[in-house]
């Protein structure tokens, strides 16, 4: 009896010293027990690992995924909008990591504070008629600014960046870690699990097999042809026709715009990403605890080629990457796709390379630029356009290019301009067109049905929120 008083007292006390708010709470017999005071607060042993942009379509399943996984003790939803919902839903599953969610770039920083691992598929996802690349101008920023966040609040996290176009993106996100002085070129990796998830199953399928006993290397990007799948590493070993290999090297290198095209406009692939997403984040996470032989493909700083980010194979550790392995023989096949892979794969690291670089122009050189090029050609009345945007927008910078393309917006002179609001996110768009067949723009047609045939380029990253009230949004879409 007194030896279970004792054990009594000893819980009370240690739970006393644990949580003293419940403590007191209990104490004055307050009936007022709310949520926040009640003790999760990650006590499993595990890994702390974020989401960023986790009201998504990837975004959701990926975070139910990573609720469930056993390695994970706190998982932090942020996004720009809806991550109370989604943090409120997936918090009541019975797993063992604790949820929280964060909103808005003045909660970035919350989010992101003690990470382990960092998964970040924040940005605009591709409609038919896009390459990845189309999405470069929104999600170049968005990238960058969700990384400046990294390497202030979690630098040695390890990342995994699966926002498009992942080849400029991981060079956007390396060059931000460069210039905090947080760059560790181990830590960062761009997700490419996707590729090889679909080559296992498109592979499977043609030989007959199960998917789960397939193993097709994929390396080099993730886009188009730099997607390259070795078909002649396959494991287990086995042969293809010259017939099997040309189809299954374009379905793979074209799956996501299988699936573009298949959503009809509703955006890319979320659920098999979702999935590929947290199979590469388990394979850090097991390799971030100590365990031996992680390998997966991944698009990572590299001196595989003579390109300085390259997918392949690579050995995941406490670190991070801890080897890369070379590519292996490669059949002729092979070699003329790695030629061409390479040569795209280039301009799109450059491109990544250069938008940071030039990010420094401050937004009145982008905007002193633009005149400066534009003026001679534009007319009064064009200007007076521009001038009207300006005047109506709380943030006048922002209805003008500021990224370091503002060729892209001043090349196809004269081009009209659009904001576009959905509930999710905010775009700004550039068509082009000259005086003959001037798209016609209306509030209706930007923000639902908007002539994506005509779209030379999305343009300018401004963060959603900073587009300002509905009233300016109105004013500008309705200008055409
Ligand atoms: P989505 O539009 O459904 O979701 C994106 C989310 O990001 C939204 O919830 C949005 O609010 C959020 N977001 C936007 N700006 C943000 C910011 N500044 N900070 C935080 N969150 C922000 O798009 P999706 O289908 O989930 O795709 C997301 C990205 O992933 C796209 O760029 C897409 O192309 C890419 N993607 C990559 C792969 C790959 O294999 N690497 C596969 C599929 C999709
Ligand atoms: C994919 O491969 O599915 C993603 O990169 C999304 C896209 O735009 O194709």
């Amino acid at each position: 009896m007194q030896a279970s008083a004792d054990v009594n007292q000893r819980i009370a006390r240690l739970s006393a010293h644990l949580n003293p708010l419940m403590n007191n709470l209990q104490k004055e017999g307050s009936t007022n027990l709310r949520q926040e005071n009640c003790r999760a607060k990650g006590g499993s042993p595990g890994f702390k690992v974020a989401i960023l942009g986790a009201a998504g379509g990837i975004g959701q399943p990926l975070a139910m995924l990573m609720k469930m996984n056993p390695l994970v003790s706190v998982l932090h939803l942020y996004d720009v909008v809806n991550t109370p919902g989604v943090t409120a839903d997936i918090s009541h599953m019975d797993t063992g990591a604790v949820v929280h969610g964060f909103l808005g770039q003045q909660q970035l920083e919350d989010a992101l504070t003690g990470m382990d691992l960092v998964i970040i598929p924040a940005g605009v996802p591709r409609k038919p008629g896009m390459t990845r690349d189309d999405l470069f101008n929104i999600n170049a920023g968005i990238v960058r600014t969700l990384c400046e966040g990294i390497s202030k609040c979690c630098p040695k996290a390890i990342v995994n960046l699966i926002s498009n176009p992942v080849n400029s993106t991981v060079p956007i996100a390396a060059e931000v870690f460069k210039r905090a002085g947080t760059y560790d070129p181990r830590r960062l990796l761009g997700v490419t699990m996707l590729d090889v998830v679909r080559a296992n199953t498109f592979v499977a399928e043609v030989l007959g097999l199960d998917p789960r006993d397939i193993d097709v290397p994929v390396v080099g990007g993730h886009a188009g042809v730099t997607i390259l799948p070795l078909l002649s590493q396959v494991k287990p070993p086995c042969s293809f026709t010259q017939e099997e290999t040309e189809y299954l090297t374009s379905r793979i290198q074209n799956g996501g715009t299988e699936v573009v095209e298949a959503k009809a406009g509703a955006g890319s692939a979320t659920l098999s990403m979702a999935y590929a997403a947290v199979k590469f984040a388990d394979a850090c996470l097991h390799a971030l605890r100590g365990d031996a032989g992680v390998i997966q493909c991944a698009f990572v700083s590299s001196q595989v080629t003579e390109l300085p980010f390259f997918a392949s194979r690579v050995r995941l550790g406490r670190n991070g990457v801890e080897e890369i392995y070379p590519l292996g023989p490669l059949n002729e096949y092979e070699r003329v796709g790695l030629e061409k892979a390479k040569k795209e794969l280039g301009g799109s690291i450059e491109k990544g390379v250069s938008f940071t670089t030039g990010s420094s122009q401050t937004t009145l050189n982008g905007v002193a630029s633009f005149f400066c090029r534009c003026f001679p050609v534009a007319s009064f009345f064009q200007w007076w356009r521009f001038l009207r945007v300006a005047l109506v927008s709380p943030f006048p910078a922002l209805v003008f290019p500021v990224s370091s393309s503002s060729s892209a917006f001043c090349g196809d002179f004269p081009v009209w301009t659009a904001m576009k609001s959905t509930a999710r996110t905010a775009t700004m768009v550039t068509l082009n067109s000259t005086s003959s067949n001037r798209p016609t723009l209306s509030k209706d047609n930007v923000s639902n049905n908007l002539p994506m045939s005509q779209v030379t380029s999305i343009s300018s990253p401004p963060p959603p929120q900073a587009f300002g009230t509905q009233d300016s949004m109105e004013a500008i879409t309705n200008l055409h």
